[in-house]
């Protein structure tokens, strides 16, 4: 599928003046519309049925309609089924101006929001496509270039960087994209027979819970996000993708074999291993919202593994945190060649492993186990027989809280770190020292024992030697100055400042890291970056699905 209209559109605007050019992109909007299908819709922020003022103009309050936005507005399932939210209430404003239209997340009957506030659109994009083909995609790809809107793609809307808002933009909401298959005997297309794979194919717009549940009752095990929305086909995947399971099984770069993507020079491509290798490639880590829009993907799929879990969780003082840290800390290299995957706080642990059993499982968690149960805590660790009944039980009922601003920052920690009595020290150092102004979430989700094909992803290769996604978040709230976000900027900076001086050739998670992260190319794809660069000057000539920064009402906050 070639595009067709650029030069025509493009010369018609060359010719028309700047006072005829508004009603001309109205003219285009509509035909835009009828091209889509009538799909073209407006969009207004979420919670505008609580305010009294729009974008300068009186409003009437819907009393009714604001307790609906009120009842769902930390819900991800409310969040993820409408175009105009996202998970961090944050990037649906203007940071720098606090033009917003959000309520209080701690407490969303606050009235403050509404009288200390006026709706504003903030970044939430004015108009949005509802993607259902590629023609869809072509459509926007050819009405950004004759009229010079900015594109932006949104999933699920679970980027902790921003990236699928934009200010001003035309928006491309993959959401609706909810087709789910899958074979065992799935051929990527243009392979030869003998390239075949036990494989699921999901539309876009699918997230984890919906493919948990697929793969449960069809009998086999995806491996996947910690989370029910989190998408399984757009920014996961094409920045990374850890999971608990990824120690053994690898990341969500590792394991997908096939990508269907309308690419911005107009073509709808099939991307796998035997053909458009190149871009393969560069959607195996360079991260979403870059090469085109992802219609579909396909990954290989697992028999249910049979895996042991262990859930502790006590009540942390002033002075049991530091001894747990230093169990978990010295105990991370032994429990990684275990297959053990996870996630550790400063009072609590969660985590798999398909390689051992139950047995083998308590004698290797001994120490930890002890301790905690010495601390008053509880121990629960057992043999689950599919990871659905793991993920009901321990993820469904404890559901990251969404709504709230959430600012990341992470690094990945190396394994030589873990085998040195130095290493650990500075570890642990590391970890006590930011506790007054964070808690430590570390995600124990690197593809330590997974044997990857050397250079086949394009992640920065730093992962598939670390043990630690070591992460954490600062935060800010609905109505913090100006002042209050740069400094929950600048705080998480200086946290990774410490991280980055305890492993400085290391790197870090694209979808998981500081909005400022300095030299962030090398930070996110180290020796891949120039070769993904130019893979992207090669399907994205013109620059049409460009930066995340661009069109953006954030500032820079912080310095690294
Ligand atoms: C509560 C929570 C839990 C999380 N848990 C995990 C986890 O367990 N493991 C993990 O690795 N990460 C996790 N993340 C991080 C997650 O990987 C990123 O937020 C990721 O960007 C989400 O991708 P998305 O498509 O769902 O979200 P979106 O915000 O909709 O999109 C993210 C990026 O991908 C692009 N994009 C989306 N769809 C497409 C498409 N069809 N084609 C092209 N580009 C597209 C967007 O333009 C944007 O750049 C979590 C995040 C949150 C908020
Ligand atoms: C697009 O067309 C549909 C169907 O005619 C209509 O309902 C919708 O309001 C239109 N969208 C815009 C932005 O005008
Ligand atoms: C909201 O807008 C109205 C009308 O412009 C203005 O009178 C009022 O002061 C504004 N309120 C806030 C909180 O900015
Ligand atoms: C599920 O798959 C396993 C092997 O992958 C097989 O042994 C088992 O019989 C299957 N169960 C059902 C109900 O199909
Ligand atoms: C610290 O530990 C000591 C001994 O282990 C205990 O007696 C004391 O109560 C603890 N202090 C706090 C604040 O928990
Ligand atoms: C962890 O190992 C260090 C030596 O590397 C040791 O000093 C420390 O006591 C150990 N911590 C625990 C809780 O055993
Ligand atoms: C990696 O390969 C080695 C050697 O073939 C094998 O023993 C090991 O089980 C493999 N690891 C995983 C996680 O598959």
């Amino acid at each position: 599928m070639a595009l067709g209209h650029f030069t025509f559109l493009s010369a018609f605007l060359a010719l028309s003046t700047a006072c005829v050019r508004a009603n001309l992109v109205s003219d285009l909007l509509w035909g835009l519309n009828v091209t889509v299908g009538g799909r073209l819709s407006e969009a207004k922020p979420v919670a505008l049925p609580c305010f009294h003022y729009y974008e300068g103009q009186a409003v009437q309050r819907n009393d009714g309609e604001c307790a609906q936005v009120e009842a769902g507005y930390t819900s991800p399932t409310y969040r993820v089924s409408r175009f105009n939210d996202y998970m961090m209430s944050h990037w649906e404003t203007c940071q720098s101006t606090s033009e917003q239209c959000v309520l209080d997340s701690s407490n969303p009957s606050n009235p403050q929001a509404w009288q200390e506030f006026n709706c504003s659109q903030g970044s939430i994009a004015p108009h949005y496509i509802d993607v259902r083909y590629p023609t869809d995609v072509l459509a926007a790809y050819t009405f950004s270039a004759a009229t010079g809107t900015p594109l932006v793609i949104k999933n699920t809307g679970h980027d902790y960087k921003g990236r699928s808002s934009q200010k001003g933009a035309l928006a491309l909401w993959t959401h609706n994209l909810q087709s789910i298959s899958w074979s065992k005997t799935f051929v990527p297309q243009g392979c030869p027979k003998s390239k075949q794979y036990a494989a699921m194919t999901t539309g876009a717009g699918v997230g984890w819970q919906t493919a948990y549940e697929y793969a449960d009752a069809n009998n086999f095990t995806v491996i996947g996000g910690y989370h029910q929305t989190v998408g399984v086909s757009g920014g996961w995947v094409m920045g990374g993708g850890h999971s608990i399971l990824t120690p053994v099984y690898g990341l969500g770069v590792d394991r997908v074999v096939q990508f269907k993507i309308v690419t911005p020079d107009g073509i709808y491509r099939t991307a796998n291993e035997c053909q458009n290798t190149d871009l393969f490639w560069a959607l195996r880590g360079g991260g979403g919202g870059t090469f085109g829009v992802v219609m579909e993907t396909t990954s290989i799929v697992e028999p249910h593994p049979l895996f042991s879990s262990a859930s502790m969780k006590f009540t942390a003082t002033a002075n049991n945190t530091q001894g747990w840290l230093s169990i978990v800390v010295n105990s991370t290299y032994k429990w990684g060649t275990e297959g053990w995957g996870g996630h550790i706080g400063p009072s609590n642990l969660i985590n798999v492993t398909p390689l051992l059993t139950l047995d083998e499982a308590k004698d290797s968690l001994k120490e930890a186990s002890d301790y905690v149960t010495s601390q008053g805590g509880t121990v629960v660790i057992e043999t689950l027989p599919s990871w659905w009944a793991f993920f009901s039980k321990y993820v469904i009922s404890a559901q990251s809280a969404v709504g709230q601003d959430y600012l990341l920052g992470s690094r990945l920690m190396p394994s030589a770190l873990f085998q040195s009595d130095d290493g650990k020290q500075k570890i642990l150092d590391a970890l006590v020292d930011m506790l007054p102004v964070a808690n430590p979430y570390i995600v124990v989700g690197t593809p330590f024992l997974y044997n990857e094909t050397a250079g086949a992803t394009s992640v920065n290769p730093v992962w598939y030697d670390s043990l630690w996604h070591l992460s954490f978040h600062t935060a800010f709230e609905f109505d913090s100055t100006l002042e209050e976000k740069k400094a929950a900027y600048q705080a998480g900076n200086d946290i990774v400042k410490t991280f980055r001086a305890i492993a400085p050739d290391s790197g870090a998670y694209m979808n998981e890291g500081l909005v400022y992260e300095p030299d962030y190319q090398q930070s996110y794809w180290g020796s891949n970056y120039d070769r993904l660069l130019s893979i992207k000057k090669k399907y994205d000539p013109f620059g049409i699905l460009d930066c995340w920064q661009c069109g953006k009402c954030i500032v820079t906050y912080a310095e690294a």
